[in-house]
This record gives structure tokens, sequence and C-alpha cells, in this order.
């Protein structure tokens, strides 16, 4: 299970994206979170902005979408060249559609989970799906504390996913920093995001190299 490493842009400057990505040359991914202030109290970027983004980096893009017509919009990321577009379960009313015409565009399919979502009704939608997001915060912000609770969640999904070929990458984000990011890895994680953990340090490729070499030993 080869670790990766998705640095959110959403605790670094909106005014320099382009720079957000060069700073973090060793991620694997750049996770890009939409928001929409409906499915979430808080308002980001959208399409034109990330088309600018796929642009200005060669880093793929990780686009997590928190907002409340996936169905509508998920499948355009796709189209303009995102490598990876995330819809939350709470907010797709036809998921299984949704996710096909993702991948029917060339990207990788996700799909998320709040904290207080079980994994267990989606365990037949494994198969559509090239990355399951287990959320270890409410979403909406930056910077808040992680949720223990979620550690069971983590680890029943990966025996779901194991058990159905471990095809299935398990991105965990919320409060992921060098002292939570060992107990993700531990209980079955693989593709972590971290946003504070990285654009808030001095040196966020410095961030990058310490959480992976915590995630490769838990
Ligand atoms: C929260 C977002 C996260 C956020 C994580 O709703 O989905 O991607 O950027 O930030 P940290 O790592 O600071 O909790
Ligand atoms: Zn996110």
């Amino acid at each position: 299970m080869a670790v990766q490493i998705s640095p959110s842009i959403l605790s670094a400057d909106f005014a320099r994206l382009a720079e957000a990505a060069e700073a973090v040359p060793n991620a694997d991914w750049l996770h890009v979170d939409v928001m929409d202030n409906h499915f979430v109290p808080n308002l980001t970027l959208g399409l034109p902005v990330v088309e600018s983004l796929l642009k200005a980096t060669s880093m793929p893009l990780d686009c997590h979408l928190m907002i409340e017509d996936p169905d509508r919009w998920a499948p355009s990321y796709a189209e303009a060249g995102a490598q990876s577009v995330t819809i939350h379960a709470e907010a797709a009313k036809a998921p299984v559609r949704t996710l096909r015409q993702i991948r029917s565009a060339g990207a990788r399919a996700g799909l998320a989970l709040n904290p207080a979502t079980p994994v267990e009704p989606y365990e037949d939608l494994l198969d559509e799906l090239d990355m399951l997001l287990l959320m270890t915060v409410d979403p909406g912000f930056g910077g808040q504390k992680f949720l223990d609770m979620v550690l069971p969640k983590i680890r029943r999904a990966r025996e779901l996913i194991d058990r159905c070929g471990g095809q299935v990458w398990l991105q965990v984000d919320g409060g992921v920093s060098e002292t939570t990011i060992e107990r993700c890895a531990e209980a079955g994680a693989d593709v972590f995001v971290a946003g504070n953990a990285v654009y808030g340090a001095e040196d966020p490729a410095r961030a990058v190299d310490g959480l992976r070499a915590r995630a490769t030993r838990g």
C-alpha cells in the first residue's frame, strides 16, 4: 500500500495558488476544496479557478466537491482535466451515474463520507469507486481538530475494500498532522490530505516529507 500525500490549498494563499503548488513538488496530488456555501458554511472556488490551476501546474488535482448539487457539476471538473473528482454521498442524488460520468471523462472517481455517515451502506458502490474519502472533521474549514471517533470506521472501510480486491484508495481529510497521521495509516488509510500541517509549516515540502515518513511507519 503506497502512501500518498495530498496537500490542501485551502490553507495556502488564494492569491498565489500556483506558488502553493510549486512549494510541494514532492507531493503526489494537490487537494482542491470546492465549497459552495450551501453544503458547507464556507465559500472557496469553482471550475474557472480549477481550469486556471490545471494550466499553471503539472501536479495532478484532487478535487473535493463540498457542494449541494454534485450530480450537476462534478463531470465538468473531470472534463476540464482534474485527475480525481470526489463527490459527497450526503449530497449526491444519483451517485452511481455521477461516478460513472467522472470515470468516463477520464478522472478517478471518489466518494466522500462525513464523520457521522456510516460506510456500510456504500459497500455495494465500491466497484464504482477509485477512492473512498473518510472525513476526519465535519467539512467546511481547515485547521479543525482531528476526530478520533472516525478511526474504527477507517478500519471497517479497509476491511470492506480488501474484501473486494483492495483496488480502492482510502483517503482521510481533516486534522491530519504529524501527530495524527500514524493513527490513520495504522487504521488502513493510504491517501492523506493535509492543509494546515503543510501550508502552516515554514517549509511545506519538508512537512510533506515528514508526513510521508510517519504514514509509512504507521
Ligand atoms: C475541510 C477540507 C479539508 C481541509 C483540511 O473541509 O475538506 O481538505 O483543507 O485542512 P486541515 O488539514 O487543516 O484540517
Ligand atoms: Zn478536502
